[in-house]
């Protein structure tokens, strides 16, 4: 299979953590035969170092032209005074926006061998966790209109929220398929209390739901949500949710299975080409030392090979490489509990290529 990938490295620790995803796609491609051509593409912080540009043009045409983009993360201190409209972030909503892609899905699976990294009591992780959080990815407050203004002497600032229900439909659609392959339990999360966009989607995921009668569907109001994520993780299997309360959560979410670091997400919209990357930011905390967690960028590629090139075998290599990398007791300093190996964040990437690449000698 030849296949163009687009490769946002990003800032802070984007660039480390996507080497090591890099050195896995190359042990992919070279055992099962693939050609993964590469094209590294500037946005966010770096591109404004190089062009002034948060997302230059060329950028934009490059990733059309891809099959699927790869992403570390973009953003940093350092870009904090920069016009709101060229902030890195701001790169990052547009190529999301740009390419379609309404639908993130950010996994909250334990790896059991990271329970003791879990800040949850053994008997909730013991339960299990293991739910998807479906977070709309091109509407919603991010999306509405941003203004600041003076009014009676006082700045004052406003950002709009606002869902129409075709956003809505085409997300909720995608929540309850995912369902139907796994526990078929959908929880919406809203704040219908207080938001007309909230009653909004209630109505219209209600409405849907008559589609898929064998799926349970519960509302439930964010507080909450938030709050029941720690309390019994394992009461969810699909959370469908807006865009911001779906960034807020999937953060939560990924903490309770120890780190944030190993979560890997997809954002898709209506044809194949996807963006992948890990669900955290570029870590300027810890950029620069080699420590950073690769492995939620690591299983991002397992998610676009999986995903939008219908590579199962392959993505299930990397999975199992990941898994048996982290049962031989290996950990970057994020997941690190005692009695296991601290490794760097290129040792790390180095174990599971190695990890593969021996797979693929007993083949
Ligand atoms: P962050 O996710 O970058 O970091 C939060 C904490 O988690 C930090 O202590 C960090 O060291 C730790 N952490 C994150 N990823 C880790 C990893 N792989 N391994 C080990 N530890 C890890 O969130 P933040 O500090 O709020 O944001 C920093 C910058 O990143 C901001 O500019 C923000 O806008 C941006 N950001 C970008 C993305 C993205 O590009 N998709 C996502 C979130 C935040
Ligand atoms: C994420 C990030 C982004 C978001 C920021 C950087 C715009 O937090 O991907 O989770 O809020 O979507
Ligand atoms: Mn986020």
């Amino acid at each position: 299979m030849k296949k163009n990938i687009a490769v946002i490295k990003g800032d802070g620790i984007g660039p480390e953590i996507v080497n090591e995803a890099l050195k896995v796609l190359h042990v992919i491609e070279k055992k099962y035969n693939h050609t993964f051509q590469l094209t590294e593409v500037l946005a966010g912080g770096a591109a404004i170092d190089a062009t002034g540009n948060c997302l230059p043009q060329e950028s934009i045409d490059q990733l059309l032209a891809s099959d699927s983009v790869l992403l570390g993360a973009v953003g940093g201190p350092k870009y904090d005074s920069q016009p709101p409209e060229n902030r890195p972030e701001k790169a990052l909503l547009r190529i999301r926006s740009t390419l379609g892609l309404f639908a993130n899905m950010r996994p909250a699976k334990l790896y059991p061998q990271l329970r003791e990294a879990s800040p949850l009591k053994d008997e909730l992780v013991d339960e299990g966790i293991d739910f998807v959080v479906v977070r709309e990815l091109t509407g919603g407050i991010y999306f509405g209109k941003h203004e600041t203004w003076t009014e009676n002497g006082q700045e004052t600032a406003q950002d709009i929220m606002k869902y129409s229900t075709a956003e809505i439909r085409r997300i909720a659609k995608v929540a309850f398929d995912t369902a139907m392959v796994r526990r078929k339990h959908v929880t919406c999360v809203d704040k219908a209390n207080v938001l007309d966009t909230s009653k909004l989607w209630r109505r219209t995921v209600r409405e849907m739901a008559k589609d898929y009668p064998e799926v349970t569907l519960d509302f439930m109001y964010v507080d909450n949500a938030a709050m029941q994520i720690c309390r019994k993780p394992s009461q969810f299997d699909v959370i469908l949710t807006e865009n911001m309360f779906g960034d807020i959560l999937s953060d939560e979410a990924s903490m309770i299975t120890g780190t944030i670091g190993t979560i890997p997400s997809s954002s898709l919209g209506e044809t194949s080409r996807g963006m992948y990357e890990p669900i955290h930011g570029s870590a300027p905390d810890i950029a620069g030392q080699d420590i950073a967690d690769p492995l939620g960028t690591i299983l991002s590629v397992g998610m676009m090979l999986k995903y939008s090139f219908g590579l199962e075998q392959e993505a299930e290599d990397i999975d199992r490489a990941v898994n048996a990398v982290l049962n031989a007791g290996y950990r970057t300093p994020d997941m690190m509990s005692e009695g296991m190996k601290k490794v760097s964040c290129h040792q790390m990437g180095d174990l599971v290529a190695t990890e593969i690449e021996n797979n693929c000698k007993e083949m």
